[in-house]
């Protein structure tokens, strides 16, 4: 029988919806199997495992699929990226400067009918700036993992490359769409669009689609919401930043959420021996909370590959000087 805890966790993130957790507690039920000599027990496990995830993923990837915009517009597909995501702000580790603004735009989205009727509408148009791997891009996901949307997902520097001269025409396109079908619709890396500082043949093309983004998003009145992420704050051109409810820097985990991320990802294990939490966050100090996160990946992949059940804390110790 595998332990308790294990199956505890499978039941618990089962209820979640969290499948990542599912399946690593699934996997490491296998490998206690695995551990005790039940090797065909272990195998036919590991084997249901792969199975389901597969299932899962086609799951996922039809229901992608068949968000309506995409089918129909054939030009709309090559700019944006949909999907329906389940993730959630618990899932995240915030600073409460980060959280708050995010919680109030949850909040208004859902009292919009209410706000109508007196003629306001909700916080809709956040601008993210921050360093790469704190979540700017997790956010319009657990943004739309809360209020039941879709995410677009704009690639900004493929439509000024990819469609110079036809880039305006494009970037109407995305508004238009923002009317038709509502959802969180986010302009990643959206200094490739927002600086005022590009040069290059390309710069009088993207002048003119800064611009048409700031008549765009000023005389946007759609139900969806627009997020624009940045790591270069101070290339954006200033006309931009009146344009948000909201701008949220996102800074760099703090030792406190260094402990927390490491805590939320290594839950469903055991750890081999009781980790010394506040010295491991001094040596990861600097990093990224996706660096944090693959540190804690690469030390279960080592437990699971090394057909053990508990999590050497050297093993994530080892990840996150690797990534210093
Ligand atoms: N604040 C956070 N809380 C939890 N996980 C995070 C956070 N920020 C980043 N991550 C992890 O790092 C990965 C990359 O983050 P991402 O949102 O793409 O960063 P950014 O867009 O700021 O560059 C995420 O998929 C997630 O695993
Ligand atoms: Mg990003």
């Amino acid at each position: 029988m595998a332990a308790t805890e294990q199956i505890k966790s499978l039941i618990k993130s089962f209820g979640d919806g969290d499948a990542d957790r599912f399946f690593s507690s699934a996997l490491q039920i296998a490998a206690a199997e695995a551990q005790k000599g039940h090797t065909t027990l272990a195998q036919e496990l590991k084997a249901l495992i792969d199975k389901a995830k597969q299932n899962h993923n086609q799951s996922f990837a039809d229901r992608s699929r068949t968000i309506p915009i995409l089918a129909s517009q054939r030009d709309l597909k090559e700019l944006l990226d949909v999907f329906q995501p389940k993730i959630k702000l618990k899932d995240m580790v915030l600073h409460a400067d980060v959280r708050e603004p995010l919680e109030k735009l949850i909040a208004e989205q859902k009292n919009w009918q209410l706000f109508q009727q007196y003629n306001l509408s909700p916080r809709r148009k956040l601008l993210l700036t921050g360093p790469p791997g704190c979540g700017k891009t997790m956010t319009a996901q657990a943004l739309a993992g809360e209020l039941g949307l879709p995410v677009f997902i704009v690639r900004l520097d493929g439509l000024v490359s990819k469609y110079m001269g036809e880039s305006i025409a494009k970037l109407t396109m995305i508004f238009a769409a923002m009317n038709q079908h509502r959802g969180v619709y986010l302009f990643d890396e959206f200094d490739s669009i927002g600086s005022h500082r590009n040069t290059g043949h390309e710069v009088g093309e993207i002048k003119r689609v800064l611009n048409s983004f700031l008549i765009n998003i000023e005389k946007d009145q759609s139900n969806s919401i627009i997020i624009a992420a940045t790591n270069m704050p101070e290339v954006l051109d200033k006309a931009l930043f009146r344009r948000f409810d909201d701008v949220i820097q996102y800074p760099l985990p703090t030792a406190e959420d260094i402990i927390s991320i490491i805590k939320k990802h290594l839950q469903a294990f055991s750890i081999l021996k009781k980790p010394n939490y506040s010295s491991i966050a001094q040596m990861a100090e600097g990093l990224n909370y996706s660096d944090i996160v693959r540190a804690c990946e690469d030390a279960i992949k080592e437990m699971l590959m090394k057909g053990q059940t508990k999590i050497d804390i050297q093993d994530l110790i080892h990840g996150i000087a690797k990534r210093k």
